[in-house]
Formats: C-alpha cells, sequence, structure tokens
C-alpha cells in the first residue's frame, strides 16, 4: 500500500465514502469560496449557453401561463460564482420586452457555503440585477428553511455530484458498500499533526482557511465490506437496479442527491416548472456496466462521484414526481440553438496530433483555436479569459502562450470549456486547418454519440 512507503498518517478512520466525501467537501467549500474555479471549471462558471437555454424555456413557459401577479420564485442550489444566475437574468430580461415575467421574477440563490454566497457579490453580472435576487444560506441535503410549495422553478448545476453519495458493488452475488479513509503526510501540514487532525476532524474552517492547501495531498485508502441496505433511502429501487448491475462494478448510489429531489418535491408550487439539473456521469444502465469505467473524481481536494443518472430517474419517479426527462446536456443546449455543438476542449481533442504534444504546445493550440473561433465567435458578454502560463513552460514557449492569451478578444469565446455551435466552428475551417484539423476528425465529432462519463440535463417535475 502506497501509504506505508511515504510515511502517510491517518486522518480518521475508515467509513462508509460517503461520510468522508461529504467531509471534505463542506471543507473544501468553506475555506475557499469562489477561488472553487482555480480547480474547475463548469459549463456554467464563465459560459452563457447553458444558462440562455435555461432562461429560454422560462420565458416561453411563465407568458404562456398568462397575466398574473404572484411572483415567480426560481431557486439555484449551488451557485459557485453566480455566473448562472447572472446569464440566466439577463436572457430573462432581455427576451421580456413587454416586461410581464422579469420583473415577477425572483431568483434565490441558495449556497451550504456562506464563502460561495459572499463570493457572488463581486459578480458585477449579477448586480446588474439589484433587487431581482437574493441568498440564502442552505444544505440541499437537509430540512426545509423555506415554504413548501412556493417555488417556481429549481436549478442546478454540478451539486449532485457533491452531495452524498455511496459505492456499491456486486461480488458474488453479494451487495458490498466502500469505505475511505484519509492519510496525510505530515510534512504536508505546517504545524503539529494532531493539532491539525482534530482541527479536520471537527471542520474548523477558520483555523483551516489559514493554512497553506492540504486538500489536494490527502491519499485515500478503499475497502468493501458487505452491506444489508434495508434502511437505505429507496432500498427496493437501488436492488432492483443492483439485480441488473454486472460484478465487480462499483455503482455510485448518489442518496444526497436523492435527498435534493424530496426537497425540491416538497419546495415546488402547484404550477411550477420543476426541477431542472446538470452533472456528469453515467447516462443509462449500458455505461453503469462498463468495465474499468471511473466512479469518483478528484479536484484540489474536492471529492465528487459521478451521477447514476438511471438510478436517479427512478428515485424521482418513486418519490412522486409525475414525469422525468434525461437528456445529453450537449444535446439539450444544442437543441435551443437549433444546432451541434461541443465545447472547445472537445474540439481540441480531435486534433491529430494531440496526444504526443507536450503541455506547452497544447496550450498553444488551445489559445491558437481561441483566436480560429473568435473570427465568428461573438459573445453578448465582455470578460477576459484568463489562460496563465503553466510552470515548467520553457522560455519561448512562454513568451508565445502569454503573446497569445494576452490578445484573446474580451467579446470571444468565454472560456475553454464553453459550447461553440458546428456553424460557428466551419465558418472559421481555413484557420483550423492551418492549426491542424482534419474537417472529417471535426464533422464526425459533432455528430458523435456521447462518452461513457457524459455531462446530462434532467428535468423532474
Ligand atoms: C461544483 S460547484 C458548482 C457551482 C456552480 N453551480 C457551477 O456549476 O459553476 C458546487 C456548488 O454546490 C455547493 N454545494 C455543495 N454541497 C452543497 C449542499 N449540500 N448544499 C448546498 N450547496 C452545496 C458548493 O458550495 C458549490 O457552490
Amino acid at each position: 500500500m502506497t501509504h506505508h512507503s511515504r510515511n502517510f498518517l491517518p486522518l480518521g478512520d475508515f467509513k462508509p465514502a460517503d461520510q468522508w466525501q461529504t467531509h471534505v467537501n463542506s471543507i473544501f467549500y468553506g475555506i475557499q469560496g469562489p477561488g472553487i474555479h482555480d480547480h474547475f471549471q463548469t459549463y456554467v462558471s464563465r459560459d452563457h449557453r447553458l444558462a440562455h437555454a435555461l432562461a429560454e424555456d422560462f420565458f416561453a413557459v411563465a407568458r404562456a401561463q398568462g397575466p398574473a401577479s404572484s411572483p415567480l420564485i426560481v431557486q439555484e442550489w449551488g451557485v459557485g460564482n453566480g455566473n448562472l444566475a447572472a446569464c440566466f437574468l439577463a436572457r430573462l430580461r432581455e427576451l421580456d420586452g413587454e416586461g410581464k415575467v422579469y420583473p415577477r421574477t425572483r431568483y434565490v440563490l441558495c449556497d451550504y457555503s456562506r464563502e460561495i454566497l459572499d463570493g457572488t457579490r463581486v459578480n458585477a453580472l449579477l448586480q446588474e440585477h439589484a433587487g431581482r435576487f437574493s441568498a440564502a444560506l442552505m444544505d440541499a441535503e437537509g430540512t426545509d428553511c423555506f415554504k413548501p410549495r412556493s417555488v417556481c422553478k429549481i436549478l442546478s448545476n454540478e451539486i449532485w455530484d457533491d452531495l452524498a453519495a455511496k459505492a456499491l458493488l456486486k461480488h458474488d452475488g453479494l451487495l458490498l458498500e466502500e469505505y475511505l479513509q484519509p492519510f496525510l503526510e505530515p510534512a504536508a501540514v505546517d504545524m503539529d499533526f494532531e493539532e491539525f487532525r482534530t482541527l479536520f476532524l471537527n471542520r474548523d474552517l477558520d483555523a483551516l482557511k489559514k493554512l497553506p492547501p492540504f486538500l489536494h495531498a490527502i491519499h485515500w485508502e478503499r475497502s468493501y465490506q458487505r452491506v444489508d441496505i434495508g434502511d437505505w433511502p429507496y432500498a427496493g429501487t437501488i436492488r432492483s437496479l443492483m439485480d441488473r448491475a454486472e460484478e465487480d462494478i462499483p455503482i455510485p448510489v448518489n442518496i444526497g442527491a436523492f435527498a435534493a429531489l424530496e426537497r425540491a418535491l416538497r419546495l415546488l408550487a402547484g404550477e411550477n416548472q420543476g426541477y431542472c439539473g446538470f452533472d456528469y456521469g453515467m447516462f443509462s444502465m449500458r455505461e453503469l456496466n462498463e468495465a474499468g469505467r471511473p466512479y469518483f473524481n478528484l479536484y484540489g481536494g474536492q471529492y465528487t462521484f459521478m451521477v447514476n443518472f438511471e438510478l436517479l430517474a427512478e428515485v424521482g419517479k418513486a418519490a412522486g414526481f409525475k414525469t422525468v426527462e434525461k437528456d445529453y446536456q450537449r444535446r439539450y443546449v444544442g437543441q435551443r440553438l437549433g444546432e451541434n455543438l461541443l465545447s472547445v476542449v472537445e474540439i481540441v481533442r480531435t486534433h491529430p496530433r494531440i496526444a504526443e504534444m507536450p503541455p506547452w504546445d497544447r496550450d498553444a493550440l488551445m489559445l491558437g483555436t481561441l483566436h480560429a473561433l473568435n473570427g465568428t465567435y461573438k459573445s453578448p458578454y465582455k470578460r477576459i479569459l484568463e489562460y496563465p502560463v503553466a510552470p515548467g513552460t520553457p522560455k519561448k514557449q512562454r513568451k508565445e502562450i502569454a503573446r497569445l492569451a494576452g490578445t484573446l478578444n474580451p467579446r470571444g469565446v468565454p472560456d475553454t470549456v464553453a459550447y461553440v455551435t458546428a456553424s460557428e466552428t466551419f465558418a472559421v475551417l481555413k484557420q483550423l486547418q492551418r492549426l491542424g484539423y482534419r474537417e472529417r476528425d471535426l464533422r464526425r465529432t459533432f455528430e458523435d454519440p456521447e462518452q461513457t462519463i457524459a455531462f446530462v440535463y434532467m428535468k423532474f417535475q
């Protein structure tokens, strides 16, 4: 075991995976605030297309429902830097020339991290909608602090993967549950290890915030233990899915997302627009049963579980939702724009030489691709895409990368994961070919079926 050779010491005991996962995640968000986006980007943290698609759907239904004076409460759960809220409200205001829907809308940014909610205050785009939005400290898995049947629409992006999840696997017909134990090298913390362990176990955010970053250095040991799932929520639904699961493949059971669905059901008003959530994971039984596929992720110390969308859909129905929609996120957004789309990283991955490129050449390719796409792409928002030079980049390439990054158009593609359409891409095909892309690969990828781990849209109503 790796931890023996590297002087790792345990930070606690072996516990079911969900217990440690939620423990480290609350520390991660509690000490970082909006700095989380230094560790990962999401499809809404800088891009606007997903937010606009949601606003367009919301507007179409609200307008069709006709005049009313009651407020339309939209809640977003797990808000990050507030960009989804800002772009949703901006698009809604733009669509609502007659002033029938936007003035009635109250957008509530809900998050369990005070640090995160405070961070949204510096979002200038969001501040343009002062009076239309408010912030609420709440745990998506917790008990209710809002009035039942008061909310018109609930949104979330990449929160289900953060919420409590267990992992089950079937072995010789028996069910085994994953247990985790965190380890850290004492040298990774600049203080007495016992004292640190106490701060970590007590989630002392104020003290942990002052320490040099340590979450990324945690080493996780895993083991599987026999379990009786009789007292788990939706045990019957889980059992029936496990009957269809292949042996020895870890299957996430996102119990925190189940609790969030129940909460949404209680909060949604009689006439409502449902709960729309986006996340990444396994779309159906076919992907769940693919041997060797990943089922968790670590980003800068944050511990996420991929979402078992098959099970989530079944739990949604069992919980009492009348309709459950499931589609690929790319298709959901693409349908609103009337064409296929890809994120820029997916375009870059089609480059025939990407696999053999050193990291700095990949950075230069990404930047060259952004410059090419900016020949046609026009963002409704002005923002500078920061692209720092990675440590270890040789001097000559540093200069070139800094030059390319410094000359990006602020009205261009806003992010390396931003969605671009097929027509935006093929309009600059010549420039892309000059960078080494092949038309055939690009066309195929725009049409491609999704990968085993995919970004997925779900709506519960
Ligand atoms: C991966 S970030 C995504 C942020 C944003 N939705 C985005 O896509 O950029 C997850 C967000 O959910 C929040 N969060 C995590 N667990 C939560 C919980 N149990 N209740 C409420 N918010 C939670 C975090 O503080 C963070 O803002």
